[in-house]
């Protein structure tokens, strides 16, 4: 039996996929590059040592990833593809509508034409949105996102849900990220967008190696210790982790939509991941103080307690870990990809 991961050469899906073969898993990826490249897919070989297969589609050409249930066995899927630049949706929310929306409901589809009825979707802190505690507890209700990114991570949430309302087989895990930073300690696989980074640890890891001047901070007047926006940035091999054991608790139950915050529990501010930083790799980052970048929260970070009493998951790494780890990969990984 095969476990299908759709943009499973992306960053998440990468380290994951690391993490699967380790385990022994066989694997089918699924990725049309839009936001990877093949260099992934040799660095997953090269760490573990194992072999998966791979196609180079998009998912929601529908005939090419029926060809993909036809030739593999698959039992499960985790879902990783999508678009997912805020600023980009939001100029241009059908792009994302349709990539992520509509191409999850293709996917779906053809999950039930293969009577496949598990799956781990990636979702996001986002879907919180402004709430009155900062400390995000899976029972609070999801809020309508400035952004059509967002939108399309409520919306995702919302179809699986009603999919298994109609249909009580479905087994469904929902994983709502916090702030993935970190990259493999072998420094073969990491984040490097191309051009200006979105990002806080993509632009510090760019101002790190001199390929950008300065990190701009956006904003120390919050409502915070230091000023600076607070976050919960969790080491990617952690969530990578976090996936098989979403995995492993669907095996366990008969059916259900099942939802895990993936933190730390600790929120970290700006300053601090930039000191911190700085610190432990030894290297200067200039920085300056700018203007608040519009709809940043004071604070947002996980109740991880629920992935911890059910899932047997906790994050592991520190912020330490995160920043070496960050700075090790982007050494070698200069040009973006
Ligand atoms: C962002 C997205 C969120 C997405 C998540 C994925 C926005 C508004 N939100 O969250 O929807 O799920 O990434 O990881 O884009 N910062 C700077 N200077 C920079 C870049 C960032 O000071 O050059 C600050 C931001 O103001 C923020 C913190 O760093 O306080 C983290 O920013 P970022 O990495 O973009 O993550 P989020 O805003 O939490």
């Amino acid at each position: 039996m095969s476990i299908l991961l759709t943009g499973g050469a992306g960053y998440i899906g990468s380290h994951t996929a690391v993490e699967l073969l380790n385990k022994g898993n066989e694997l089918a990826i699924i990725d049309d590059f839009s936001n990877s490249n093949e260099k992934s897919l040799e660095a997953i070989k090269k760490i573990t040592g194992k072999d998966f297969k791979f196609y180079e589609i998009n998912y929601m050409d529908r005939e090419k990833l029926e060809k993909v249930f036809e030739e593999n066995k698959i039992d499960s899927v985790i879902h990783f593809a999508g678009f997912k630049a805020v600023g980009e949706s939001v100029k241009e929310p059908l792009k994302y509508y349709h990539n992520n929306v509509a191409g999850t409901i293709v996917l779906l589809e053809t999950m039930i034409k293969y009577n496949v009825k598990k799956i781990v979707f990636s979702s996001s802190a986002t879907i919180y949105g402004k709430q009155l505690s900062t400390r995000y507890v899976e029972t609070m209700e999801r809020k309508s996102s400035p952004s059509a990114y967002g939108n399309t991570k409520i919306m995702i949430e919302q179809i699986l849900e009603d999919l298994y309302k109609s249909d009580n087989t479905w087994k469904v895990a929902i994983l709502r990220y916090f702030n993935p930073v970190g990259a493999h300690n072998s420094g073969l696989l990491g984040e490097n967008p191309k051009g200006i980074p979105n990002n806080l640890m993509p632009f510090i890891q760019k101002v790190a190696v001199g390929e950008l001047k300065e990190l701009t901070i956006f904003g120390n007047d919050y409502n915070t210790p230091d000023g600076t926006c607070r976050r919960d940035y969790l080491h990617v091999v952690d969530l990578a982790i976090g996936h098989l054991k979403a995995l492993e608790k669907l095996d366990k139950e008969k059916s259900g939509v099942y939802i895990y915050n993936l933190g730390t529990g600790s929120p970290v501010s700006v300053l601090e991941l930039v000191n911190t930083f700085i610190k432990v790799n030894n290297i200067n980052v200039p920085y300056k103080i700018g203007a608040r970048r519009e709809g940043d929260l004071d604070e947002c970070y996980a109740d991880p307690s629920k992935a911890e009493k059910e899932l047997n998951w906790k994050a592991s790494k520190t912020i330490q870990d995160m920043c070496r780890d960050s700075w090790n990969y982007i050494q070698k990984n200069i040009k973006g990809e």
